[in-house]
C-alpha cells in the first residue's frame, strides 16, 4: 500500500475539502474533533493530512514533504512553480475583482494606486489593459485601504461580497474566477503514480457527479 501525504488549506476551505474526500470514500472521521493538532494519519496509515496556511501548501508540495496539496487558484497564481496542477475541485469558488468606494473614477488619467494581497494578479490585470499602476502590497483587511486613502482601489478575492459591502466598497471590474485545485509534487507523480491517480480519479468522479470510489 502506498502512503500519501496531503497538505490541506486550513480554515475556509477545510470543511468543503473534507466533505469531498468523504464523498470519495476516504474516511476522514479521524480529522474531526482535531482541536489544535496539525498532522493526522488515518488509522490504516494510507493518508497523512497536514493542516497548513494556504501559501504554505505550495511550499510543502514543492519540497516533497507533501505528495499532494489542496489550495485555491488565487494562491497558485502568486506561487506558480514547482508542482503540477492536476484538478479543479470546484469548491471554494470566488473571484478576483477590482473594487473601491463609489466615487472611484477608473477611467480618469491619474496613475492609480492599487492595494492588494495579490501583486501578481493585480499587476498582470492592469498590464493586460495597458494601464500603468502602483501596486501597494498589504497582508490583509485590504478593504480599508481605499477608505483610508492608502490606495485608489483594491484587487481582492470576493466570495459573498459581505466584506466589500460592510466597508462601503463596490465592484468595478471582475478579473477571473477562483476555485480550489489539487496540486502534486513532480517527482512523486512518477514515484507514486498509481496511488495519486486513484485518489484524483476518485475526487473527479465526485465532482462530476459520478460514482464514488
Ligand atoms: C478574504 C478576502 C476578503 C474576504 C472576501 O479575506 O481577502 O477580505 O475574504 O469574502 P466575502 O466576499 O465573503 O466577504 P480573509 O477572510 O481571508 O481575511 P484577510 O483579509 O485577513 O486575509
Amino acid at each position: 500500500m502506498t502512503q500519501l501525504t496531503i497538505a490541506l488549506t486550513k480554515g475556509r476551505l477545510e470543511k468543503q475539502t473534507l466533505a469531498l474526500f468523504k464523498q470519495a470514500g476516504i474516511d476522514v472521521s479521524f480529522l474531526q474533533d482535531k482541536q489544535r493538532k496539525l498532522i493526522f494519519t488515518s488509522p490504516d496509515h494510507r493518508f497523512t493530512f497536514l493542516l497548513v496556511k494556504a501559501a504554505d501548501v505550495t511550499t510543502y508540495v514543492r519540497h516533497g514533504v507533501a505528495d499532494l496539496g489542496i489550495v485555491g487558484k488565487d494562491v497558485l497564481i502568486e506561487h506558480p512553480f514547482g508542482y503540477y496542477e492536476m484538478l479543479d475541485l470546484k469548491i471554494g469558488t470566488c473571484k478576483f475583482s477590482v473594487a473601491s468606494t463609489k466615487n472611484y473614477q477608473p477611467n480618469d488619467y491619474k496613475r492609480k494606486r492599487i492595494a492588494t494581497k495579490y501583486p501578481t494578479v493585480a499587476s498582470e490585470h492592469f498590464r493586460k489593459k495597458g494601464e500603468d499602476v502602483e501596486i501597494i502590497k498589504i497582508e490583509g483587511s485590504v478593504e480599508i485601504a481605499p477608505v483610508l486613502g492608502l490606495a485608489d482601489a483594491i484587487v481582492d478575492i470576493v466570495e459573498t461580497g459581505t466584506t466589500l459591502r460592510e466597508n462601503g466598497l463596490e465592484i468595478f471590474e471582475d478579473i477571473c474566477p477562483v476555485s480550489a485545485r489539487v496540486i502534486v509534487n513532480k517527482a512523486m507523480l512518477k514515484r507514486k503514480r498509481q496511488a495519486i491517480f486513484q485518489l484524483i480519479d476518485g475526487l473527479e468522479n465526485v465532482i462530476e457527479g459520478g460514482e464514488t470510489i
